[in-house]
């Protein structure tokens, strides 16, 4: 299981030696706070369980885009997979290397494809043969000839969440691997790329690692057949999607071994892995704090009312995804049967449901734990609530990376007309 870089020191939740009740009373709550220590150590050990293999990881920008922690990853020699020109903009401004980029996802638009080959990124994970046409038109008017890599789809169920799961053939990602075939053996249509490397991405939140090793053989023999054909694909890009424990019961994997068998797995193929990780690095090292407001006694249960919301934390309310929620100060107290629920004017604004757990008091502070990714990236600002403020602790030192929005941030841009 990767590290999360908070424990329990003298009774109170703590991060390197800080106490999370005195970050939460400078910085005030709701508040994501996140261990700079075990992001790092997550990514070394992927780096550490690879270094038998040439490879590149690529941290996934989706599953937290801080600057702070995009520059902290970059800073230890990651690179970084993207998904948008935002993302393109934000790993720039964090002062990565953007040779150091892969560009992956269904979507790209003319401006954003022109944006990352001007900023001359490492490799284009292209998702269809359209999108295959327009990037050897720009690249062509641009005059560059960038490296490629078709996203196939692997046709294999990750038993994920639906939402989450992309490796199936009814899915919107990727090309059907004999129809990729065909592509990359058709390559004299696109002049102005320069087929190397191979793609994969069969989804997120996966706990049975078999399944990375079934997309991988299959991937395999692609990239053998298109040597065959006179190819030379250097690459194969794994995407991310290892799964990380959020309850008790959950059986995570943990990263070292994953990437010791992914290394094992590629030994003397004379390719160059790279994978995408996001979740495994960031999740487990990142908790929403939030303030407890209200206790409302119901019939059967109590409703614990937060000031945290499902606009800081969508994520139960989205995929009924499980964060442990505990308090700060550890004691001896009663349990209750509670749902932890938020201030939005939607019965879907709940952090728990049917949740067992301490009896806790207004004015205290509760840590939901795993939230570093997929927690602010998705946050919003519905019921006009403010997003929260992002704190960083690296070296015993707590740093705001950002700033608590405050009510001129809800409208910006606007007119009143
Ligand atoms: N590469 C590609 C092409 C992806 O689509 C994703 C995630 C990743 C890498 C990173 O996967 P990870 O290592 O983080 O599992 N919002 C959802 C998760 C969406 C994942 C989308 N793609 C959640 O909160 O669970």
């Amino acid at each position: 299981m990767p590290k999360s870089g908070f424990d329990y020191q003298d009774d109170v939740l703590s991060c390197e030696k800080l106490k999370l009740t005195e970050i939460a009373e400078r910085f005030s709550t709701p508040c994501y706070v996140y261990s700079a220590g075990a992001i790092l150590a997550n990514y070394r050990a992927y780096d550490d369980g690879l270094k038998a293999i040439p490879h590149e990881i690529h941290y996934s920008v989706k599953a937290n885009a801080s600057l702070a922690i995009l520059s902290l990853l970059a800073r230890a020699g990651a690179g970084f997979d993207i998904v948008s020109g935002g993302e393109l903009f934000r790993v720039i401004g964090a002062g990565a290397d953007p040779r150091k980029v892969v560009y992956s996802g269904v979507g790209k638009t003319e401006e954003e494809i022109s944006y990352a080959l001007k900023s001359g990124i490492g490799s284009f994970n292209c998702e269809s043969e359209s999108e295959l046409c327009l990037l050897n038109e720009i690249a062509g008017r641009l005059g560059l000839k960038p490296v490629v890599a078709i996203r196939v789809n692997p046709d294999i169920s990750a038993e994920s969440h639906p939402y989450i799961s992309t490796g199936l053939k009814d899915h919107k990602f990727g090309i059907a691997i004999d129809k990729a075939e065909q592509l990359y053996k058709n390559r004299g249509a696109f002049p102005r790329l320069n087929f190397e490397g191979i793609s994969c991405h069969i989804g997120s939140q996966i706990f049975d690692t078999s399944v990375f090793f079934e997309a991988l053989e299959k991937v395999a023999g692609l990239t053998e057949r298109l040597r065959g054909a006179g190819l030379a694909i250097q690459h194969l890009d794994m995407g991310g999607g290892l799964g990380i424990a959020y309850a008790p019961s959950d059986n995570a994997s943990s990263i070292a071994e994953f990437a010791g068998a992914l290394s094992r797995a590629l030994q003397g193929m004379d390719l160059r892995l790279m994978i995408e990780p996001g979740r495994s690095i960031v999740g487990p090292a990142g908790v929403l704090l939030t303030k407890v407001l209200y206790r409302k006694l119901a019939e059967k249960k109590e409703f614990l009312i937060v000031d945290a919301a499902m606009n800081d934390l969508i994520r139960p309310a989205l995929y009924q995804s499980h964060h442990e929620i505990v308090p700060l100060e550890r004691k001896e107290r009663k349990t209750v049967l509670a749902d932890v629920v938020g201030p939005i004017c939607e019965t879907g604004d709940f952090l728990a449901r049917g949740r067992r757990m301490p009896a806790v008091e207004p004015g205290e502070i509760l840590a939901i734990r795993t939230a570093g990714a997929y927690g602010f990236v998705l946050s919003s600002n519905y019921n006009a609530r403010p997003r929260p403020a992002e704190v960083l602790i690296e070296d015993g030192h707590a740093r705001l990376i950002r700033k608590r929005e405050i009510y001129e941030d809800l409208v910006r841009g606007e007119a009143a007309v």
